[in-house]
């Protein structure tokens, strides 16, 4: 089924997962809010990639560092110095474009055929026609002052990445943890970029969550970093798979050309989605050599080695970085779940297009919802220490105005997996019906072992 950005969009509003950010001033451009439902959404999914990525190994650590660094930082880094996309301005309209962008649009690889025309020579604004200027460089990082003066002592910047944060606390970690390599270091958290071009929903935005690890390993250790990065790949494959349940046609595993490199890099691979508005990354993994810890070693003056203790080698650790977009993956979660489908309804053999989110149960912002059939005090008596009972081990809605089948419709729209209905039966059977999402079917449990019934269908509830 093709999705359409629109429906995905008019949906998150609706329902609650994403809002216009400020909206009642009439917005702000690009900027979004996670409402309700979408808040629980992203809860889930940064729960279940800190279980996976960290959590359940022995090898990984969690990190929370200052979104604001010293500026030494993105020197060492070199985002100071390289952390810009090229910038064209129509001269008629004025509008500006990443030159990567539109070079995209003339058949080029984005942001990779360094060789092929400037957008300049070749490429007439999109929204008028009228010519461009020639690229420049713009830096994305956003500028701003420490202290209560507006001199350039005090300038700082909001992080572009959480892995700073990693690197300048490499040592720190070790110590306290008294871990070996391979150790890695996660860390999720809000970044921000001033993108030119900011836009398909949250695919861009200029503040958006990263959650990421550096992996510092011995290169020369059995199998060398090759092997690292097969196991992440590995692992990375699985998450999808397992635990995101993506369409795996729909991701494209895009070795990036050796010539097509960043400079600190020996291999990456982007992993990208097929989104509605075209193919665009998703996240990506990296060999990022000694680059970090070198250059962090000579701006700051201290010694990053590290020493084996069995051998007594010192040696510089390299680093495999798998990055992930948090909101990516939320819209990916989002498009994956969409599905639109016919279904009965209360009259005979009538039946309306139902749409329903299937998100993976674990990933559902709300695990069930307590639906007494009238507003009745008999039913409530029944419903709201039965969802007060359940609420203890899931996230659990209560509701109890509309039509069932406006109240199911609801249910399925936001993704509810279990819809457990009091009816005047229960009075008498102390029973409830519970139904599932996506078969619709419907069984009737006794009051006292839904709970028991629930934990069953969720992995670790
Ligand atoms: N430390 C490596 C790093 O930051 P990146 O590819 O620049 O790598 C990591 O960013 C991930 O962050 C991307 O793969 C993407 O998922 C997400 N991302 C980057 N820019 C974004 C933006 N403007 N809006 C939303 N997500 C973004």
């Amino acid at each position: 089924m093709q999705k359409d950005m629109d429906k995905i969009v008019s949906l998150a509003k609706r329902r609650g997962f994403v809002f216009p950010g400020s909206e009642i001033y009439g917005g702000l451009a690009n900027s979004w809010d996670y409402g309700p439902i979408g808040h629980l959404l992203k809860q889930n999914i940064k729960k279940a990639w800190w279980k996976f990525f960290v959590l359940e190994r022995p090898d990984m650590v969690p990190i929370d560092t200052a979104i604001l660094m010293n500026p030494k930082v993105w020197e060492a880094s070199e985002h100071l110095q390289n952390f810009s996309d090229e910038l064209v301005e129509c001269k008629k309209c004025h509008h500006r474009f990443r030159a990567d962008h539109l070079l995209e649009a003339v058949g080029a690889r984005p942001g990779y055929d360094k060789e092929k025309p400037r957008p300049a020579d070749k490429v007439r604004c999109p929204d008028c026609g009228g010519a461009l200027t020639a690229p420049r460089n713009f830096n994305l990082m956003f500028k701003t002052y420490l202290g209560t003066t507006e001199d350039t002592s005090s300038v700082v910047y909001l992080r572009p990445e959480t892995a700073g944060g990693m690197f300048v606390n490499f040592k720190n970690v070790l110590n306290v943890t008294r871990r070996r390599l391979p150790l890695g270091i996660a860390q999720i958290g809000k970044c921000f970029r001033n993108e030119i071009t900011p836009g398909n929903f949250i695919f861009r935005t200029r503040e958006f969550e990263i959650g990421e690890f550096e992996y510092f390993i011995n290169p020369d250790s059995a199998g060398g970093w090759e092997k690292t990065f097969e196991m992440w790949l590995a692992e990375i494959r699985r998450w999808w798979k397992d635990v995101m349940r993506v369409d795996a046609d729909n991701l494209v595993w895009h070795e990036i050309p050796k010539n097509e490199l960043a400079h600190y890099s020996k291999r990456t691979v982007d992993i990208e989605y097929k989104y509605p508005f075209g193919v665009k990354e998703l996240h990506g993994i990296a060999y990022r050599t000694d680059f970090d810890l070198s250059r962090h070693e000579k701006i700051s003056g201290q010694d990053l080695h590290y020493t084996d203790p069995d051998t007594g080698e010192k040696f510089l650790p390299h680093v495999i970085e798998p990055t992930f977009g948090i909101d990516r993956m939320l819209l990916v979660s989002l498009l994956e779940a969409y599905g639109e489908e016919e279904a009965p309804t209360a009259e005979k053999g009538e039946t309306e297009t139902r749409v329903v989110m299937k998100f993976p149960k674990n990933l559902a912002p709300i695990q069930a919802a307590v639906l007494p059939l009238s507003k009745k005090e008999e039913l409530s008596k029944i419903g709201l220490p039965l969802a007060a009972e359940l609420r203890k081990k899931f996230i659990v809605d209560y509701d109890e105005t509309q039509s069932i089948g406006k109240r199911y419709r609801r249910q399925d729209e936001i993704g509810t997996p279990y819809c457990v209905t009091v009816d005047f039966d229960s009075l008498e059977d102390k029973k409830v019906t519970v139904r599932d999402r996506d078969s619709m079917r419907q069984e009737r449990i006794a009051i006292k072992e839904v709970g028991d019934y629930l934990s069953e269908k969720f992995d670790h509830a």
